[in-house]
């Protein structure tokens, strides 16, 4: 079997490290030199390759969409184009929550950051996001905090209201061919300026919240792995959005004995998925924007197990790789990130980051500690899956 991931990014490498007992020849589009290398084969040619293989899937929704959308015409790609055709525009990923009477955060369409700021005024507070290309918190504006950022916007935006988070969990769950779902415990996520820092599972989520995720992968009859992200407000559960693909708050699945990378490619390979079981808590920290060669590796391997992805370069925020915390019992876990957010980020972070757990996550701080050495070379360290 030939399995074509469009995308080269730490999602391919960890689909491919997660396969390599399976019977499959793992191929990427992307970079020469982007994280996938590491294990998968380059594909030159893509559409010869899209030809060539026997399912096609993405690791991310920004890859080529024509690509993707020559892979649908042949019929070899899993998760469906629908999927990927809702998060092309961040507007329609909430036309679609709507029409699968799915509750979210209240929202409108605005032409324009004129538009935009006089609906944020009449809520009081809004955050303004760019309905397409945005990840990690990029491309989102708050307000009344980024006024005049707004006002300068541009074209159709997605004005939501600013809603008071008690916290945020996100489900990853599999579909195969048959219908078959299962899913894996959900997580609570942290996040600081938009973008995930830590999380910890198994933690309980509403019934209806796995009822929201299973009409999802309904709709379209979706195959693979999907995550979805939820905020819990006083007003009960809302959808945030879906990532029709494994996921960056599914990570400590690596810890199980079926993790998200293994069941999606079993998933889109048709072949038997293994019932996600959680063995213990388990809690993932991300490592962002850090060198390899300025990280304490010795220490943080003492606490967890280090992903390392073989970016070449490193940016500010950017994931370099992350680490996995097991132990037995929640509070026991939670002293070991503690620990590895100090080690990573020291302690004054580690302090901010935690001091905020229970609350709207992104507002935390605008001073996300940065590597002393952004935009130098990352050479390093090859962790990966035993
Ligand atoms: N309407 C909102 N109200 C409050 N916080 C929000 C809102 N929208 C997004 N956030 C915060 O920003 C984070 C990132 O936003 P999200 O829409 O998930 O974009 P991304 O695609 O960058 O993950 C969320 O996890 C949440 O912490
Ligand atoms: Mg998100």
């Amino acid at each position: 079997m030939e399995l074509l991931i469009l995308g080269g990014g730490q999602l391919a490498l960890m689909l491919c490290w997660a396969v390599q007992r399976l019977p499959t020849v793992i191929k990427y589009v992307d970079a020469e030199s982007a994280p996938a290398s590491r294990c998968a084969e380059l594909a030159v040619d893509p559409y010869a390759e899209i030809e060539n293989s026997d399912v096609v899937t993405f690791e991310f929704e920004n890859v080529d969409f024509d690509l993707a959308t020559y892979a649908e015409k042949l019929g070899k790609l899993k998760p469906k184009l629908d999927y990927l055709r809702i998060k092309r525009s961040r507007i329609w990923e909430r036309e679609f929550f709507k029409s699968l009477g799915v509750p979210t955060v209240r929202w409108r369409v605005a032409n324009g950051g004129f538009e935009a700021l006089e609906i944020a005024r009449e809520w009081g507070k809004a955050v303004v996001k760019i309905p397409t290309g945005g990840y990690d918190g990029r491309g989102q504006y708050i307000y009344p905090r980024e006024s005049e950022l707004i006002e300068r916007l541009t074209g159709s935006l997605l004005v939501e209201e600013y809603v008071n988070i008690e916290r945020e969990f996100s489900i990853v769950a599999v579909r195969g061919e048959d219908g078959d779902v299962y899913f894996y415990p959900p997580a609570q996520n942290y996040y600081v300026d938009g973008i995930l820092v830590w999380n910890i599972a198994p933690v309980d989520a509403p019934p209806e919240a796995y009822d929201y995720v299973y009409k999802i992968l309904e709709w379209g009859k979706y195959v693979g792995i999907i995550a979805v992200e939820f905020f819990q407000t006083k007003n009960g559960v809302l959808i945030n959005e879906i990532a029709p693909r494994v996921h960056n708050t599914g990570h400590w699945t690596l810890e199980t004995d079926a993790s998200q990378f293994e069941n999606h490619v079993r998933a889109v390979l048709g072949l038997p998925i293994k019932e996600p079981k959680v063995l213990k808590p388990t809690a993932m920290v991300n490592i962002l924007g850090r060198r390899f060669d300025e990280l304490p590796v010795g220490e943080l391997e003492k606490v967890g197990k280090i992903y390392w992805y073989n970016k070449t370069e490193v940016k500010p925020r950017r994931k370099m790789g992350h680490v996995n915390i097991v132990g037995n019992t929640s509070r026991e876990v939670f002293e070991e990130v503690r620990k590895t957010l100090t080690l990573i980020y020291g302690r004054e972070f580690a302090r901010l980051v935690l001091k905020h757990t229970t609350t709207r996550q992104s507002e935390n701080s605008r001073n996300f500690p940065q590597s002393a050495h952004s935009s130098v070379s990352n050479a390093g360290g090859n962790r990966q899956i035993a």
